[in-house]
């Protein structure tokens, strides 16, 4: 199957580090993979509202799907790869991709979408700047992560870490550009939760 990569740019301004970065690791993805690039912040969602034990069915059935969730929901089940580009944001993602993440329990519970046996098997990767040079301080970000894609019993190839507080400086983190080159060439293993 071919690779196709969904980029999903969570900074709150455009042009940022991450997505710097990001275009940086994605420069060196092979010509035969497909890239989609989508941002969060363009496509807002609805608030997401916890409706899983209210006893109705929940989406109703014949809800008008708002239609940037529905384009994030297809673009999500056509890739093979999810790349959540997001700054650390408090240690952990932005709100714009803490929101798409959520609305991933609402697909859980799509009736026909089987959006979980869907995932599993894909891959989910981050790339994140951050202003504070300790990249340790991304361990709750990436946990996070790995976590989610385990919980979907997806691949996870890691994040991509670089620093920078301006716009451009992340261009500064020469150890982050060589990072980057070989990002993407890595093979993601399955994901593990660390509750096991
Ligand atoms: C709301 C907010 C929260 C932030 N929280 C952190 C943080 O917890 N740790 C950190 O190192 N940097 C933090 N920063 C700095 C950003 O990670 C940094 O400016 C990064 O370059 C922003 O990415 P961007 O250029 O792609 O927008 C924060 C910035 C903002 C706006």
């Amino acid at each position: 199957m071919n690779r196709s990569f969904l980029f999903l740019l969570g900074s709150a301004r455009q042009g940022g580090n991450t997505e710097t970065l990001a275009r940086a690791a994605a420069e060196q993805l092979p010509a035969g993979a497909e890239q989609r690039w989508l941002d969060l912040t363009r496509l807002p969602l609805a608030d997401f509202t916890d409706a899983r034990h209210s006893g109705g069915a929940w989406p109703e059935p014949g809800e008008p799907e708002a239609g940037n969730e529905a384009l994030l929901r297809d673009a999500t089940l056509a890739a093979t790869d999810i790349v959540l580009v997001t700054p650390l944001y408090w240690y952990s993602v932005s709100s714009s991709t803490k929101a798409y993440l959520d609305h991933w329990t609402k697909w859980l519970y799509v009736p026909g979408l089987d959006f979980r046996a869907r995932m599993a098997g894909r891959t989910l990767w981050g790339v994140t700047a951050m202003g504070d040079r300790a990249e340790a301080l991304a361990q709750p970000l990436e946990l996070m992560l790995g976590n989610t894609a385990a919980y979907m019993k997806m691949r996870y190839g890691g994040v991509l870490l670089g620093n920078g507080s301006g716009p451009g400086q992340v261009l500064d983190d020469t150890r982050a550009l060589a990072r980057a080159k070989t990002f993407f060439a890595r093979q993601a293993p399955l994901a593990r939760s660390t509750g096991e």
